[in-house]
């Protein structure tokens, strides 16, 4: 399975390069486990993305992670790790090669109790689940993240983030339509109504980050209202 758009960087290759060089304290063996998802082209986050996750968790202290992409496990035992143990993530895919290797790599780690993987199509997984979540990580099918939407906002805490990995279509995302190739016609409507929808609702503050191949943060715009109407 590869991300085409993995070697499409979106900001300078010598920045990319040092941004991808960057420290992380993790450990010997989710360092090992990231080493061999990038030698075996397996699409986990990249290391700037991985930083930013990190430091995200070890700020917020997420009680409660939500995850869809699972793959092998990589970005669930990251959050395990920046929290000290104290998150508990759930995580879907509906990939079956990747579960075995997913589960293995969490036992090799003894992080079996902290993640918990569901099996499925996240469309249909996630209106099963019951929030609230105080961090959302869609990185899965770029071309459903729209209809994953409204399901990670009703599961988003009020003072939760949302983040949605992979946006920017190698920066090609904001083309006309007519010079996209035709495979990813869909993709490339799909992420630009996602858009729409997010930059659009009143009730949301978003922010693009240029990691990765784009990593949209959105959060909600008055906090205290939405816990009011969440609770309501
Ligand atoms: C980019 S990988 C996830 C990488 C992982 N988050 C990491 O960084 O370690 C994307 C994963 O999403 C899964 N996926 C794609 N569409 C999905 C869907 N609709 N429901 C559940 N899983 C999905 C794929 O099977 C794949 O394993």
């Amino acid at each position: 399975m590869r991300n085409e758009m993995m070697d499409q960087p979106v900001i300078a290759t010598d920045v990319l390069k040092f941004m991808r060089m960057q420290p992380l304290p993790l450990s010997p063996q989710l360092e090992r486990i990231e080493q061999e998802a990038t030698t075996r082209r397996i699409p986990i986050v990249p290391r700037e993305t991985a930083v930013y996750l990190y430091q995200l968790v070890q700020q917020r202290q997420p009680q409660r992670i939500l995850e869809v992409g699972t793959a092998i496990g990589f970005s669930a035992a990251l959050f395990v790790e920046a929290s000290q143990r104290r998150a508990q993530v759930t995580t879907i895919d509906r990939f079956p090669n990747f579960y075995e290797q997913a589960q293995a790599n969490w036992a090799t780690l003894g992080y079996q109790r902290e993640i918990e993987l569901l099996i499925g199509d996240a469309a249909e997984v996630l209106p099963t689940l019951t929030g609230p979540y105080q961090l959302i990580f869609l990185d899965a099918a770029k071309a459903q993240y729209i209809k994953f939407l409204p399901e990670a906002l009703r599961l988003l805490a009020p003072t939760g983030t949302l983040l949605i990995d992979d946006v920017l279509q190698g920066g090609s995302v904001f083309a006309a339509d007519s010079t996209i190739r035709h495979r990813n016609k869909g993709i490339h409507r799909n992420l630009n109504r996602l858009f729409d929808s997010v930059y659009q609702d009143p009730r949301l503050l978003v922010s693009m980050l240029p990691l990765g191949d784009g990593l949209l943060q959105i959060t909600w715009r008055d906090s205290i209202e939405a816990a009011t109407s969440q609770h309501a």
